[in-house]
């Protein structure tokens, strides 16, 4: 670990979608740095799962089972946060979902659905998040995981370009109207990432693997930690100036032009 070990210290985290891919690896890292993580997703046999991992590495995290398409049980979930562990300092808007579909054959329910998730998802934590979010000690701090890709246009992924696009117009927005109450709200856009879902989904069932890979200016896919790594700068006190920003982190990826 290159952090400080006590660098998150003091501080309750709580991450959508904490106890998969990106998203726990993001969880474990916060708890390493001392944060208390609280882990929001609908499998409860994943929310298990991974905070017994969690404990055999003497790491403690608690889960509460979340649809962050309903509004009611976000607001839950975080009340039911601060009521356990005092305050909420750090959201993390990971959760998300995504399949590959040409849009002329995209259902109106398949929109709606990767919609629903990422970018309704990510308002209902930062709308139920706000007022906990100001009374933070260390000063709130929103993340939410996007992707370059929004911005570009993401052919066969119409639905999950359009949500993330809107993640990052509501972020800069967001930094503005909240900045006064000492709110950072901060996206990050990864890269592909190694061993995930979301690989695997978009492109090694799509038999993209190679070219995604020949697309970074590094030649590579990211490793989780090098997502969770930036996560951590962002929610620490080495970023308090920093809001409104999209940090990337893609290897290269958006700047280099490959054909077909
Ligand atoms: C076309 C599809 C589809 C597919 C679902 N639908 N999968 N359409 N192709 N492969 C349609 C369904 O037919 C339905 O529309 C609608 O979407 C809702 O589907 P359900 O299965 O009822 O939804 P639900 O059970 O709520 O599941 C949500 C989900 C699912 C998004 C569809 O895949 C999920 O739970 N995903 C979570 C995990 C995930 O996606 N991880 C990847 C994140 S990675 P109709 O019209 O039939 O009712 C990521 C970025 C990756 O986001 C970055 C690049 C590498
Ligand atoms: P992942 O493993 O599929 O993780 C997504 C998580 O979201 C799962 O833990 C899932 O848990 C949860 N989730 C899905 N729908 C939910 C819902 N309705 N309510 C609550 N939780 C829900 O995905 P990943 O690949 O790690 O991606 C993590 C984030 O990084 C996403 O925002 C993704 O768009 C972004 N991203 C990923 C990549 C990549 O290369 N993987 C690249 C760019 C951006 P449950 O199923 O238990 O609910």
């Amino acid at each position: 670990m290159m952090f400080a070990p006590d660098l998150l210290k003091g501080r309750v985290a709580l991450i959508t979608g904490g106890a998969g891919g990106i998203g726990f690896e993001i969880s474990k890292t916060y708890a390493r740095l001392g944060a208390q993580v609280v882990l929001a997703s609908r499998s409860q046999e994943r929310l298990d799962g991974a905070v017994a991992e969690m404990a055999a590495e003497g790491l403690t995290a608690i889960a509460f089972k979340t649809d962050v398409r309903n509004y009611d049980e976000v607001e839950a979930t975080i009340e039911r946060t601060v009521e356990q562990l005092g305050s909420l300092d750090i959201l993390v808007n990971n959760a998300a979902g995504n399949f590959s579909c040409p849009t002329a054959e995209l259902s109106p329910n398949g929109w709606r659905t990767v919609v629903d998730i990422d970018l309704n998802g990510t308002f209902y934590g930062c709308r139920a998040g706000y007022k906990h979010l100001k009374n933070s000690a260390h000063g709130g701090c929103i993340i939410s995981i996007v992707t370059m890709l929004g911005l570009s246009g993401w052919p066969a992924a119409a639905h999950a370009a359009a949500a993330k696009a809107g993640i990052i117009s509501l972020s800069r927005t967001l930094a503005v109207e909240w900045g006064g109450d000492n709110i950072r709200v901060n996206t990050i856009s990864p890269g592909p990432i190694a061993d995930t879902l979301g690989v695997q989904r978009l492109y090694q069932e799509t038999g993209r693997e190679e070219l995604e890979r020949k697309k970074t200016a590094l030649g590579r896919f990211g490793r989780k930690s090098e997502i969770a790594n930036a996560a951590v700068y962002l929610a620490s006190d080495l970023a308090t100036y920093v809001t409104g920003e999209n940090m990337v982190v893609d290897g290269g990826r958006w700047l280099k032009y490959v054909s077909a």
